[in-house]
């Protein structure tokens, strides 16, 4: 079997290892490693109904050594992702005597992560929590930090809970199955956190856009994750519960999600929301003389090459995005707070930017598309 690259969240005693290779998941020592982590407490695997297959054949193999009560599966999508399916999953773990010592398995996206996190976190006051994640998003994204939540009608994610994972265990495997779209999605995020963070993981991103979005490579796209996991690692270490460094991954996603809000989370995914959003942080930034035309040139370039929108559609009213803007979650009081860049790599907390300047750069963002 190959080596597994492992990543370190270092949070003293929550901290806790990720590990990635391909085919892991499948192998037959796959259940002595979860086991390592189980022991012999109870274990309830959650999944969605896509998913199910894989989280069958996942069960089946950790049986051997893991002891595995059930599996709970929901109806795929973000419409799942609410308190009715948290209380499913722990009505399930209680029928199944499931204790606070016991585990909670994710087997799924981000929204599988999310709730099942959030189950955890609630469940008699804290149980485990393993994740195991097969979209791209959730592999290098949502599945490292420990942030769950639910979806409420007012608004996503705003009930949750912190709660760090006792592993991590990235397969790429699992995305020979996943829909083309969706691994744009998980692109939006990782090209997200490169700008605003890594310039080198840019440069990877740019030199290797048809490799990485084909994965035909699968040594350089296990390196590629390894470093884009590595760097979310990081900031969670320094920063686990987003009072400074961490904010920065709200890069592109006040717009973004004002985007999703009035498009009533339909066909504006969210990676998508966050990549105009990122496109208008551009010419915002432009504006304000922090970063230079051409490096806003490299961001459309990338987001192009891998299948993302990044103008926003005539239906979207500027100043309705704007309103929708000052009362996101991440917005202080009256007042737009956004992440810029003073160049790819260098991102910073901006306040008080004036609202003309807001709608000015929205301009620009609708009409300059496939700006290359
Ligand atoms: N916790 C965090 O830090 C964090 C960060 C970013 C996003 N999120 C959350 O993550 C969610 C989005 O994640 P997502 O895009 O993974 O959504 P998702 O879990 O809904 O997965 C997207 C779709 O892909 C399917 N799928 C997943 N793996 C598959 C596979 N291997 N083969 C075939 N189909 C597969 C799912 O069934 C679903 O239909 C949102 O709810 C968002 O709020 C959380
Ligand atoms: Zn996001």
């Amino acid at each position: 079997m190959k080596e597994t690259r492992c990543i370190q969240v270092k949070l003293g005693e929550r901290s806790y290892p990720v590990m990635i290779a391909t085919g892991m998941c499948f192998a037959e020592n796959f259940a002595q490693r979860v086991a390592e982590f189980t022991k012999e407490e109870s274990v309830l695997i959650v999944t969605d109904s896509r998913v199910q297959p894989y989280a069958e054949k996942v069960a089946s193999i950790l049986k051997s050594k893991v002891n595995v009560k059930g599996i709970c599966v929901f109806p795929e999508g973000e419409q799942s992702k609410n308190f009715a399916t948290v209380e499913k999953i722990c009505r399930k773990a209680a029928k199944l005597h499931l204790d606070r010592k016991s585990f909670f398995i994710a087997i799924g996206g981000g929204v599988t992560g999310d709730m099942t996190g959030f189950a955890a976190a609630i469940y008699m006051r804290g149980a485990n929590f393993i994740q195991i994640p097969t979209s791209l998003l959730a592999m290098a994204d949502s599945s490292v930090g420990g942030k769950t939540a639910v979806d409420l009608p007012e608004g996503k994610n705003l009930a949750g809970a912190f709660l760090q994972p006792k592993a991590v265990f990235i397969d790429p495997l699992f995305l020979d199955t996943i829909l083309s779209h969706n691994i744009s999605l998980g692109f939006a995020e990782i090209i997200k956190i490169a700008a605003t963070f890594d310039k080198e993981l840019f440069e990877i991103l740019e030199k290797n856009a048809f490799t990485l979005i084909s994965r035909k490579d699968p040594v350089l796209f296990e390196e590629f994750l390894q470093r884009a996991c590595q760097l979310k690692a990081d900031i969670v270490s320094k920063d686990e519960k987003e009072s400074s460094v961490r904010g920065l991954l709200n890069y592109g996603h006040t717009f973004g999600h004002a985007l999703e809000k009035l498009d009533g989370y339909s066909k504006m995914y969210h990676g998508f929301g966050v990549s105009c959003g990122m496109y208008m942080a551009c010419m915002l930034a432009e504006k304000l003389n922090m970063q230079s035309h051409e490096e806003t040139k490299r961001i459309a370039k990338v987001l192009y090459d891998y299948n993302l929108p990044f103008y926003f559609a005539e239906r979207f009213d500027a100043k309705e995005v704007y309103k929708v803007m000052l009362n996101d979650k991440k917005a202080d009081k009256g007042s737009l707070k956004l992440v810029l860049l003073w160049g790819i790599g260098k991102g910073e907390v901006v306040k008080d930017i004036p609202r003309k300047t807001v709608l000015a750069a929205m301009d620009k963002a609708r009409f300059q598309n496939r700006d290359k």
